[in-house]
C-alpha cells in the first residue's frame, strides 16, 4: 500500500469572520500558520507518500511563506482548487493519478491537531479490509431543527449519530471513481468525501475520531488553538 496525501486549503475561510486576516489555514497558532502544523502531522507519519496540497491561486505566496523550508522537498506539491470544496478534491485527486498510489487521505488543511494515533487507526481499518475509513465522534449535544423564523420544530434522535472528521481515506481507484461520476451528474454540493463514497454505493467504515481533532472554523476557534499550543509548549 501506498497512501497519497491530500489537503485541501483552498477554502476563503469566510466563516471565521476575519477576511482582513486572511483564510483560516494561514492563520498563526502557536508559532506556525495552521497549514504548516497539519502537514507535520503528515509529514512525521511513516506511511504518508506524496503530498499533494491543494491551494487557492490567490494564496501562493502565502502558502510558500506558511510551509517551512525542510518540508518544502520533493515530497510536497501544489495545485489549485476550484470553487467548492468538493471541485478541490478532484483537482487533488487528479494530480495523484500520475503518482500511482493505491490508497489517498484526504485531509482538511483547517484540522491541525490529527494526531499519529488517530491515522495509524485509520490505516489499521484499510489493512482490515476497508476500502472506505471515515474517523467521526459520537454527537454529544442534543439536537434540534429549527426553522427559518428561529422556532424549534422538533428534536432529532442523536441515537446512531457522528460527527464526521477527516482524514478520510480511500482506495485511490473508486474514490476517485466516485468524485469524476459526481462532478459528471453535476453533483457539486457534497461537503465531505465519505458522502460521495456513500453516494457511489461504497461501504464507508467508521472508526474512532478524536475530541482534539476539531475543525478551525470560526475566528474563535483559532484563539482556542492558538491557546492550546502555547500552553503545551510553555
Ligand atoms: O468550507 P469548509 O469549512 O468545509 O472547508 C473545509 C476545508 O476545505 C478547508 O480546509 C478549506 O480550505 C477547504 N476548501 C477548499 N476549496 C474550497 C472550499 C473549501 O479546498 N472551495
Amino acid at each position: 500500500v501506498s497512501f497519497g496525501i491530500l489537503i485541501v486549503a483552498a477554502g476563503r475561510g469566510e466563516r471565521a469572520g476575519s477576511s482582513s486576516e486572511g483564510p483560516k489555514q494561514y492563520r498563526l497558532i502557536g508559532r506556525k500558520p495552521v497549514i504548516a502544523h497539519t502537514l507535520q502531522r503528515f509529514l512525521d507519519w511513516a506511511h504518508s507518500g506524496p503530498i499533494v496540497v491543494v491551494i487557492h491561486p490567490d494564496d501562493q505566496d502565502l502558502f510558500d511563506q506558511s510551509v517551512p523550508a525542510e518540508a518544502s522537498g520533493l515530497k510536497i506539491r501544489t495545485v489549485y482548487g476550484g470553487p467548492t470544496r468538493q471541485a478541490s478534491v478532484l483537482n487533488g485527486l487528479e494530480a495523484l493519478v500520475s503518482h500511482g498510489v493505491s490508497h489517498v487521505m484526504i485531509q482538511d488543511a483547517v484540522r491541525p491537531f490529527v494526531s499519529e494515533r488517530l491515522l495509524e487507526r485509520v490505516f489499521d481499518a484499510h489493512q482490515n479490509g476497508s476500502d472506505a475509513v471515515l474517523p467521526a465522534i459520537p454527537v454529544a449535544d442534543t439536537l434540534k431543527r429549527g426553522s427559518a423564523d428561529g422556532l424549534v420544530q422538533e428534536t432529532v434522535s442523536r441515537t446512531g449519530l457522528y460527527a464526521a472528521q477527516t482524514p478520510q481515506s480511500f482506495a485511490f481507484a473508486p474514490i476517485l471513481a466516485a468524485h469524476r461520476a459526481a462532478a459528471t451528474s453535476g453533483i457539486t454540493d457534497f461537503t465531505d468525501d465519505a458522502s460521495i463514497a456513500e453516494w457511489a454505493g461504497l461501504p464507508v467504515e467508521l472508526v474512532e475520531g478524536d475530541a482534539d481533532n476539531i475543525k478551525l472554523t470560526l475566528a474563535r476557534d483559532i484563539e482556542l488553538a492558538h491557546e492550546k499550543i502555547m500552553s503545551n509548549t510553555l
